[in-house]
């Protein structure tokens, strides 16, 4: 152990000792600038590992030398000027915001390391102002929650595209929305949109959706979902992917009847699946109280309703973090799913509150696209479509037993009947 008098004798630290820990404390406090919390408890990750990851996703999706891509809301062109390395001098990326300011940031560090192919543009909140039909790639950094008008967006965005081009939205709230803002006030705050809710509008506005790239990214909780245009369309006209249309009279037909007297009938049912409605009501000769069931996975803003609701808002229930938001009030015989199941984020909340209000002798129907056995429930959501073992899996799970395959009402579709299995 030394004694305090060898410690005193020790010679001063020389003067590049000095310099080494300044420059070391300077460097702590930058990399604590880059690793400053995100709030929800994980560091951010470094720039190095941020260019890392978007060079794997664009290299998963073949976007290199040469080629065109934007960086929507670009903020102050970080990783625009990582799209500058892969695609190159012969290439162009252009780094789009609506604050000048971050564009003149972006610009300086484009000119300090002389890329000449990075080009800035000054979009609108409804416009990104990028060229027509050029882009191989329109990728978007925790800004989809920023927009206030984000079907136009959207909308315009597939205008830019080359046809087969790609649209890459990261962000942060995995799942259903779970935030009311208006959009309006999104602009400037953060309020996180919900992915369900991202892929319903890019779906809306002409995108098919491809696939989730999360595995690629270095934080847990972005999402990464990937979209493409389709080739071949010139025009968007709403969903490129959606089923076959239905007869909802031969679904409604197929639907056991119900018991005489008073009676609740859960009905969840979107896009084609809400042909079935209108039959559903003529076929039920007890006239059931039928309640229009929105799910949050299918909401934008927390009073938006699908279009063939407006309205017609009595009888309409929302779900809230899944489930009912109350109980039915008794005498609940049927819920049927047209179309939706597959949408459900988390299944378990609402079968469970089914498998607690149904009548004895009650049945639960579900319709909806045949999707690959296997595929993760998240993705099948997002592809509209789910594998008929998972669903049965699911009913099994909240003590529902099949009684019958039902006849589906088109080719690509399977139709499912349970009733609560004997204790
Ligand atoms: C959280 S920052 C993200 C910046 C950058 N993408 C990043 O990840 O470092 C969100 C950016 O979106 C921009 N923004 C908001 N609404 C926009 C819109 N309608 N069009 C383009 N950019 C928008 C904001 O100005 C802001 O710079």
């Amino acid at each position: 152990m030394p004694n305090s008098l060898s410690m005193r004798m020790r010679p001063l630290p020389s003067r590049r000792f000095w310099v080494a820990l300044f420059a070391g404390l300077l460097a702590y406090v930058a990399a604590g600038a880059e690793t400053s919390k995100t709030g929800k408890g994980g560091a951010r990750p470094d720039a190095a590992q941020r260019a890392a990851a978007l060079k794997r996703v664009c290299e998963r999706l073949g976007i290199g030398v040469g080629m065109s891509i934007a960086d929507v809301g670009c903020g102050n062109g970080g990783d625009t000027l990582t799209f500058a390395e892969v695609v190159g001098p012969t290439g162009k990326v252009f780094g789009q915001e609506i604050e000048q300011k971050l564009l003149d940031a972006m610009m300086q560090k484009a000119r300090e390391r002389k890329l000449t192919q990075v080009q800035p543009v000054l979009g609108a909140t409804e416009d990104p102002r990028l060229p027509d039909g050029v882009l191989d790639l329109i990728y978007m950094h925790q800004v989809f929650h920023h927009f206030a008008k984000p079907s136009s967006m959207l909308s315009n965005l597939w205008i830019d595209l080359k046809p087969g081009g790609w649209l890459v939205i990261v962000d942060r709230q995995k799942g259903p929305q779970r935030e009311w803002p208006d959009l309006a006030a999104r602009e400037k705050k953060h309020f996180w949109t919900g992915e369900t809710t991202v892929v319903r509008l890019a779906r809306e506005a002409g995108f098919l959706f491809a696939s989730a790239l999360d595995d690629l990214w270095m934080d847990k909780e972005p999402f990464v979902l990937v979209f493409r245009k389709p080739a071949g369309i010139k025009k968007p006209a709403g969903d490129p992917d959606l089923p076959l249309a239905i007869n909802g009279k031969a679904m409604a037909s197929a639907l056991p009847a119900l018991p005489p007297g008073p009676a609740t009938v859960l009905f969840a049912g979107l896009d084609q699946g809400r042909l079935a409605l209108p039959a559903l009501r003529q076929q039920f000769k007890s006239r059931p109280v039928i309640l229009d069931v929105v799910l949050e996975e299918w909401t934008t803003q927390n009073e938006e309703l699908p279009s063939d609701l407006r309205g017609n808002a009595s009888g309409v229930v929302r779900l809230v973090k899944g489930d009912l938001p109350e109980k039915t009030g008794g005498g609940l015989q049927a819920a049927v799913f047209a179309d939706s199941y597959s949408r459900l984020w988390d299944p378990a909340p609402l079968l469970r509150r089914l498998r607690q209000e149904l009548a004895p002798g009650g049945y639960v129907a579900v319709m909806d696209r045949h999707g690959p056995e296997g595929e993760p429930r998240r993705l099948a959501g997002h592809h509209r479509h789910i594998a008929p073992g998972l669903v049965k899996a699911d009913f099994e799970k909240a003590g529902f037993a099949l009684a019958k395959e039902l006849k589906p009402p088109a080719a690509d579709r399977f139709f499912l009947l349970f009733r609560p299995a004997a204790n």
